[in-house]
C-alpha cells in the first residue's frame, strides 16, 4: 500500500544532523517530497544528505534558514511557496543550554528561546497561513521529556520545550478540524546534543537511568514523526508523543 505522505511536501528544520536528519531520511523514504532547513556552513552535510537520500530514490532540497531570525525564515517559505503547497512541517531545529539559573543571563535566555520556542512559532504561523487558506495539513513539533520533567540547570531549555507543548495544544484546537498539529517529547537520543563529546560521564550515566536502560536512536523518533503526519494518525490533534523509552510517562 502506497504511504498516505507519497508526493506531500514538508519541511523538516535542523535537518542537516541527529533527529532532522533522520525525520528527512524517513519521510524521503515514505515517497514524501522534503524540503530540509539547514544552518550556514552545514552545506557540506546538506550535500551528503541529498545524495545519499537520490541514491535511495528520494527526494530532498536544502534551504539555508535561521530560525531565529523572522526575516530568514519568511524568505524560506517565499521559495518554498513558488514551488507548491506545503502539506507539512516538522519544527525540529532546537539548541540546548546547560548553565545554573542565576548565572543564565538575558542574552543566554533569548538565545535559547528564540530558536526553542520563537522559531516554532514563526514556521507554524507562516504555515499555517497557507494551510489554512487551503484547508489542510499536519505538523509536528519537537519538544523534548524535559519540558515536563523539568531538569535544574536547564531551566531555558525545560521552559521553551514547554511553551511548545503549550503552543502545539492550543494552535491544535485553533485549528482543528482541518488542520492536525501535534509534537513528540523524545527522552535522551544519541545525537550531537546527546553525547560523550559534550556531556560528562555522570550525566550520560544519569541520561541512560531510565527503563529503555539506554539513549535512543533518532530513527526511533523519525518513526513517531512519520506516524503523526501520516493519514494513519488522522484522530491525532494536540497529542505528544513520547520516544523517550520512558522517561516520562505522564499524559
Ligand atoms: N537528542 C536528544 O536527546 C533530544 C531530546 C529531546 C528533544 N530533542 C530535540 O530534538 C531536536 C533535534 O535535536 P538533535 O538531538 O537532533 O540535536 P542536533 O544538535 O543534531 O540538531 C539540532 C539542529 O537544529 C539546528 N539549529 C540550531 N539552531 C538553529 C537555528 N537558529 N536555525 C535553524 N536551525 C538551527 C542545528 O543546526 C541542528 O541541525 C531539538 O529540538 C532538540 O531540542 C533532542
Amino acid at each position: 500500500m502506497p504511504s498516505s505522505l507519497a508526493d506531500q511536501c514538508i519541511l523538516v528544520t535542523g535537518a542537516a544532523t541527529g533527529i532532522g536528519r533522520a525525520c528527512v531520511e524517513a519521510l524521503a523514504g515514505r515517497g514524501a517530497r522534503v524540503w530540509a532547513g539547514y544552518q550556514t556552513g552545514q552545506e557540506h552535510l546538506m550535500d551528503e544528505l541529498i545524495r545519499s537520500v537520490a541514491a535511495q530514490g528520494g527526494i530532498v532540497r536544502g534551504l539555508e534558514v535561521d530560525v531565529a531570525d523572522a526575516a530568514s525564515v519568511k524568505a524560506m517559505f517565499a521559495r518554498m511557496e513558488k514551488d507548491g503547497p506545503l502539506h507539512g512541517l516538522v519544527n525540529n531545529a532546537g539548541v540546548i543550554l546547560e548553565k545554573p539559573f542565576l548565572q543564565t543571563g538575558e542574552e543566554d535566555w533569548q538565545r535559547v528561546m528564540s530558536v526553542d520556542l520563537d522559531g516554532v512559532y514563526r514556521c507554524c504561523r507562516l504555515a499555517l497561513h497557507g494551510m489554512s487558506a487551503r484547508g489542510g495539513g499536519s505538523i509536528v513539533n519537537v519538544a523534548s521529556d524535559l519540558g515536563f520533567l523539568g531538569r535544574e540547570d536547564y531551566v531555558a531549555y525545560c521552559a521553551a520545550k514547554a511553551g511548545v507543548i503549550g503552543l502545539t495544544r492550543a494552535l491544535a484546537r485553533e485549528f482543528a478540524p482541518l488542520i492536525r498539529i501535534n509534537g513528540v517529547a523524545p527522552g535522551p537520543i544519541e545525537t550531537a546534543m546527546v553525547s560523550p563529546a559534550h556531556m560528562s560521564a555522570e550525566w550520560m550515566a544519569r541520561e541512560v537511568a531510565i527503563p529503555a536502560a539506554r539513549l535512543g536512536q533518532p530513527a526511533e523518533v523519525a518513526a513517531a514523526v512519520c506516524f503523526l503526519l501520516s493519514s494513519e494518525a488522522s484522530f491525532f490533534t494536540g497529542q505528544i508523543l513520547g520516544p523517550n523509552g520512558g522517561s516520562w510517562m505522564g499524559g
